[in-house]
């Protein structure tokens, strides 16, 4: 394997005319991004429609240190804009109507359809319209839980037309999950759809909505309008499908057909002006607390910034073809299939699908079909795909590939390399895409015509980010060494705040170093200077690129009746990156045994959804803490790979609880 010391370099025959083709170059900008912002920026803003011009006195204003006062960021403070209509009516106006900005690719091979830029303005205006017919003003938020397909992307700029705040939910979310976050963000209005195929796997979204809004009814709160895209019956179902007989249940005066409420809509809607620091969207991620955040973007400092790392970081040109596979309900969904490619007038590919169906050669063949230049996906799917043979890949023709990014955890070598060699034959740029959900866009990667690139490494921040690396006291790690990974002032596209919950944002991010923005990550600093991000420091678990609390999952586990006390930490997964391995102690004259672990299964599923299903749990009769009661994480991660080399107990109230819990691992651990 490489090892740190290998570095490849990006091909010159594909990145002759890349927007920054050399290392020096990005050196350059980089430079003028961090001396002179409003430069830097200021060219870039001059592309856009601003219906108020940029007031250069107010072009940004930030305060990172609580000890001067409130935590805040503001970009373009004053002026105004619309999204939809930088995005949609400037493409359209500049030439572009016909160009297509969504292929859509469905399940089923058999589906695919297509959206110009030109009837993407006319369904958004469409759908605006229905929106405000329903109630909906600027500043409301509206709760949406959609598939992959193409009303997604309506109705978020749907919201953006009239400034509503869109709240997307991943569709993998329960609807418990879904409820609490309708709550949160009291959504009067919910979008989605009838169902899914994902695979073979069918997903009865409507009635999952159902079961969330007569939670939030319980708990006061009443959705007066959800509206529902049908599409199953549009769609092919997998040759293994039973039938479905049972319709969709509708509750009259509440629940109304997409496609009924859109045959009468006007296709004209004006843009509302928005303050460039008004919401864009709000967008959930979980929180070491439990409790989810709602991540906060506004207006024009989210939109220069998508626009801007994706011109780059991809080297987007005119004719490409991009293709991202995160789903919308992911924030590289929001930034890198809908805002930042429209924003560009991009042509992109848009994938209701999995990887593996009906073959595990799918991704490869819709590459081929659309001659997909730029392909953004996540590592556990490379994980995923590099078990089956190389020929699965090698059957079809990539060559129209150019850069291949990566985005969600850090990417192992071997993985990269499999990336890199296979898929991308030697010839593409690997962009390691460190961001988050608060970033709003990447803030560590390579740009594809300039950077070396070192397997693994998200190597160098991009234009106006300056990261540092701090040791545990607060001071700043030089040269080479391994810290926190933190930012000390603001790029455009960084949150605002989290909704409704000041006092937790500035807690969250800004408290454990004044001065500085912190994410969570652990990073270290190589000779040459890349960054390598290590993971989270935090109680933060990431499964298949999904971000979740430890303490999110105790909570749950502890609601079922036979446990009284439950940890639950990372342990390493050959495909999915981490897995969830849970320790509980059960209730007295309660016995662990097969029913007891698929309700605790059952419950975590319920709770929080599939993806959060636990890989092991393992019976804890004890667990070890700390004189002073705390859990000590550490020696249970250490049992969680069976490796004894525990390091210092010194500090636990009782040494035999570690042994016990070695003896007790379960034969699937
Ligand atoms: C992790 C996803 C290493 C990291 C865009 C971060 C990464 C969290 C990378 C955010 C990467 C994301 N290398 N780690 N290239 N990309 N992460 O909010 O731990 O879903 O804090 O945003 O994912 O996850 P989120």
């Amino acid at each position: 394997m490489p090892s740190e010391k290998s570095v490849y370099y990006p091909n010159s025959n594909l990145f002759k005319n890349a927007y920054v083709n050399s290392f020096e170059q990005y050196v350059d900008l980089y430079k003028q991004s961090i001396d002179n912002p409003e430069e830097f920026w200021g060219e870039i803003v001059k592309q856009f429609y601003w219906e108020t011009p940029i007031n250069i006195d107010k072009f940004f204003m930030y305060n990172f240190d609580f000890r001067k006062g409130p935590i805040f960021t503001k970009w373009f403070d004053g002026a105004t804009t619309n999204v939809s209509y930088n995005l949609l009516d400037r493409n359209v106006r500049n030439g572009n109507g016909d160009k297509i900005a969504f292929y859509w690719e469905g399940n089923h091979p058999d589906d695919y359809s297509r959206l110009t830029y030109k009837k993407l303005l006319e369904e958004v205006c469409k759908f605006a319209n229905v929106l405000k017919s329903k109630g909906v003003k600027k500043g409301d938020r509206v709760a949406v839980y959609m598939p992959m397909i193409l009303e997604s992307i309506v109705a978020l700029l749907a919201c953006t037309r009239i400034g509503a705040v869109h709240s997307l939910v991943f569709a993998g979310f329960s609807a418990d999950s879904f409820a609490e976050r309708i709550l949160d963000c009291s959504a009067r209005v919910l979008i989605t759809a009838d169902g899914v195929w994902r695979g073979e796997k069918h997903l009865a979204l409507k009635s999952i909505c159902d079961q969330s809004m007569e939670k939030c009814a319980r708990n006061g709160h009443n959705v007066e309008h959800c509206i529902v895209v049908s599409h199953l019956g549009r769609v092919t179902s997998p040759p293994t499908a039973i039938q479905q007989t049972n319709k969709t249940p509708m509750k009259n005066g509440r629940d109304e057909w997409w496609q009924d409420l859109m045959e009468d809509a006007s296709s004209l809607c004006y843009p509302e002006w928005m303050q460039a620091e008004d919401p864009l969207f709000m967008l959930y991620t979980s929180g070491s607390t439990g409790k989810p955040k709602g991540v906060l973007h506004t207006t024009g400092g989210y939109m220069i910034y998508a626009a801007t790392t994706f011109k780059y970081v991809f080297d987007y040109k005119p004719n490409d073809i991009y293709w991202c596979t995160a789903d919308v309900g992911w924030i590289t969904g929001h930034t890198y299939m809908v805002y930042g490619p429209l924003a560009n007038g991009a042509t992109s590919v848009m994938f209701e699908g999995t990887p593996f169906y009906p073959e595990n050669d799918r991704f490869w063949s819709v590459i081929q079909k659309y001659k997909v230049t730029q392909f953004y996906t996540a590592p556990t799917a490379i994980r995923a795909l590099m078990k089956f043979d190389n020929e699965l890949v090698k059957r079809h023709n990539l060559s129209t590939l150019r850069v291949l990014g990566s985005v969600g955890e850090p990417i192992n070598p071997e993985a990269w390399m499999w990336y890199y060699k296979v898929v991308g034959n030697e010839k593409c740029s690997i962009v390691d895409t460190f961001w988050q959900t608060e970033t709003g866009g990447h803030v560590l990667t390579p740009l594809p015509g300039a950077s070396p690139m070192k397997p693994g490494a998200a190597s160098f921040p991009f234009f106006g980010v300056q990261a540092a690396l701090l040791d545990e006291s607060g001071r700043e790690i030089e040269g080479e060494g391994e810290g926190y990974l933190v930012f000390n002032r603001p790029w455009p596209g960084i949150m605002r705040t989290l909704y409704n919950d000041h006092d937790r944002y500035e807690n969250t991010y800004f408290n454990k170093f004044p001065g500085y923005y912190c994410t969570g990550d652990g990073a270290r600093r190589d000779s040459n200077g890349y960054l390598w991000v290590t993971g989270r420091v935090d109680d933060m678990l990431n499964v298949s690129g999904h971000l979740m609390s430890t303490s999110e999952v105790e909570s749950v586990l502890t609601e079922h009746p036979n446990i009284s006390e439950a940890a639950v930490v990372a342990k390493p997964h050959p495909i999915k990156g981490e897995c969830l391995y849970c320790f509980v102690t059960l209730t007295q004259n309660t016995s662990y045994n097969d029913k007891l672990l698929n309700e605790l299964t059952k419950l975590v599923r319920e709770r929080i959804g599939p993806f959060a299903q636990p890989d092991v749990i393992q019976n804890a009769p004890q667990l070890p803490k700390t004189r002073s009661g705390k859990i000590m994480r550490r020696i249970l991660r250490k049992i969680a790979v069976n490796d004894r080399d525990i390091g210092d107990v010194s500090t636990l109230a009782d040494t035999n609880v570690v042994e016990e819990l070695f003896a007790n691992r379960p034969v699937n651990a």
